[in-house]
């Protein structure tokens, strides 16, 4: 008989990579499945690495067009190469998902090419490139992540209907660019081509973008974007995408039933959210439990079916890659009779977009929803003194702290570099810090950083700054 593994994890994305390294780290005997070529999943295949290389690529193009002026710095014949961005994109990826590889060998874990399927209690059939085997273990590890929700009567092609994937691969800069959903891939991928010359509308069902987000920042949001150059169509449905020889004509109505409206375009984007994967993975062989958010955990990661374990988009949750990374983590500790934990109150969210989004802890919407007691305090980078020296000002920190024991709640800013910033707040919702905490610890002059003591010291209204 084939040796019996401790754990075999199907899939091989942040979740599914991060347990079987934690597992081999832990003297586990792992096996990480994967039906992709390469590791990474989509984060580092078709999501936030190649996303981030192109709105990276595209962001230093804008800056260099529109605001070197303005710092007295002249560029004569700018251009961009939009061939060799995407080869540098390509690069990016390649040599991240050979270092995951690299980590799996590192901590022994013998990576598995194929589909896995469980097919019984501790088994797991593996439809690879030479053939079916089947393995044997004590635990299983479901990583298998999420795939686009498709929009009824919409095919998506991937080359004029797209999805993320499709847009992240386009050949030529659209000339017209229509967003189905003005959530976090819209905007990202929508920034990327507005960028580098697309004219871009977002169509949204509701009468905000970012759902989820703080009302407030995705107003302000919504404002700057405007003025890049975006054109919402909030409150609208999409009832169909025509292919014409000139391109699209996408079909629309008010959310609300009755005014029709369509608009034209080269390239539109389906990117109304994600929903969890488990297509063929023998669920039902194990009486899995499953709704429409995935497979249903409970708090340690187990499913309905003991030893089958869960982490990442295709269970409960936001579909973030450091959620899944962190599940994944603490799965395998658990797994090895350790105590893994994750703070779901402390997972950050940031829309990389200029300016950045970034938001962690309650929302005021949820706080209110909860009927809890709150405190607030905001700064605007506009009385920051180096986003002033950089001519950064757009954007702001909202922290709220609880109204009787001050212990922070939430912190939602947006702003140039935000989603690097955020990490303090994580770090301080994490220690249960109080807003005072904050507002007494120093923090280095003059940096964007300050705008979030400023934020905290608003808190009890003794701001400082003009
Ligand atoms: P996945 O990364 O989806 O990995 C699952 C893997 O399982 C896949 O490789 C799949 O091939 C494999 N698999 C599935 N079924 C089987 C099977 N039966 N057998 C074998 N293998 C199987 N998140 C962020 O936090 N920050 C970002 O900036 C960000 N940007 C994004 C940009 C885009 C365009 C997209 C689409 C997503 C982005 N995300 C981002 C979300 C992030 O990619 C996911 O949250 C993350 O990848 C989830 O990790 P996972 O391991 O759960 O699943
Ligand atoms: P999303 O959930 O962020 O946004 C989808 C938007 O589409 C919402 O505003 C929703 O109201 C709207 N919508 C839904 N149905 C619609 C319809 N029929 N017509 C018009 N609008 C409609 O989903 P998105 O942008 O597709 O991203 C999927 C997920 O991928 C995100 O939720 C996030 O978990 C992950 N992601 C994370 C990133 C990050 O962390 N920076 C970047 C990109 C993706």
């Amino acid at each position: 008989m084939s040796e019996v593994y401790d754990v075999v994890i199907i899939g091989g994305g942040p979740g599914g990579y991060n347990c079987a390294i934690r597992a081999g780290q832990l003297g586990l005997k792992t096996a990480c499945i994967e039906m992709r070529d390469t590791l990474g999943g989509t984060c580092l295949n078709v999501g936030c690495i190649p996303s981030k290389a192109l709105l990276h690529a595209s962001e230093l193009y804008e800056t260099a067009e529109k605001d070197f002026a303005g710092h007295g710095i002249t560029v004569y014949n700018l251009s961009y190469d939009l061939s060799r961005m995407m080869h540098n994109k390509s690069e990016t990826v390649k040599g991240l998902t050979e270092g995951v590889a690299f980590l799996l060998k590192k901590n022994k874990v013998d990576r598995i090419q194929g589909k896995g399927r469980i097919v019984g209690k501790g088994k797991v059939e593996v439809d690879g490139p030479d053939g079916k085997t089947t393995l044997e273990t004590r635990n299983i590890v479901i990583a298998t992540g999420s795939e686009v929700t498709p929009l009824p009567g919409v095919e998506i092609d991937e080359e004029r209907i797209v999805s993320s994937t499709g847009a992240l691969e386009l050949k030529e800069v659209p000339k017209k660019l229509v967003l189905i959903g003005a959530g976090v891939i819209g905007l990202e991928l929508g920034s990327v081509w507005r960028r580098l010359g697309a004219e871009v509308t977002v169509i949204e069902y509701l009468d905000r973008i970012m759902p989820g987000m703080d009302a407030e920042i995705a107003k302000q949001a919504q404002r700057i974007f405007k003025k890049q150059g975006f054109t919402f169509e909030l409150s609208r449905k999409v009832t169909g995408v025509n292919k014409t020889d000139d391109g699209l004509s996408i079909t629309t109505e008010a959310a609300a039933g009755g005014k029709t409206k369509s608009f034209d375009a080269d390239i539109a984007i389906v990117c109304i959210g994600r929903r969890p994967y488990t297509e063929g993975l023998g669920l039902e062989a194990v009486g899995i439990e499953t709704d429409k958010r995935g497979i249903i955990p409970n708090k340690q990661f187990q499913t309905s079916a003991e030893g089958v374990w869960v982490v990442g988009d295709c269970t409960h949750g936001p579909m973030l890659a450091h959620k899944a990374e962190d599940e994944g983590t603490a799965c395998a500790e658990r797994i090895a009779g350790k105590a893994g934990h994750v703070n779901y109150d402390a997972i950050p969210g940031v829309v990389y977009t200029n300016p950045e989004i970034a938001s962690v802890g309650a929302t005021e919407d949820q706080l209110k929803e909860q009927g809890r007691k709150y405190k607030t305090g905001k700064f605007s980078f506009m009385a920051n003194s180096r986003a002033r020296a950089n001519h950064e000002t757009d954007g702001m920190v909202k922290l709220l702290a609880d109204a009787e024991t001050d212990e922070l709640l939430g912190a939602h800013m947006i702003g140039k570099g935000v989603g690097e910033m955020i990490a303090e707040l994580c770090v301080a919702l994490e220690f249960r810090a109080s807003s005072e905490d904050i507002a007494r610890t120093s923090h280095p002059h003059p940096t964007m950083t300050e705008a979030i003591r400023q934020a905290a010291m608003g808190v009890e209204g003794w701001t400082m700054q003009a």
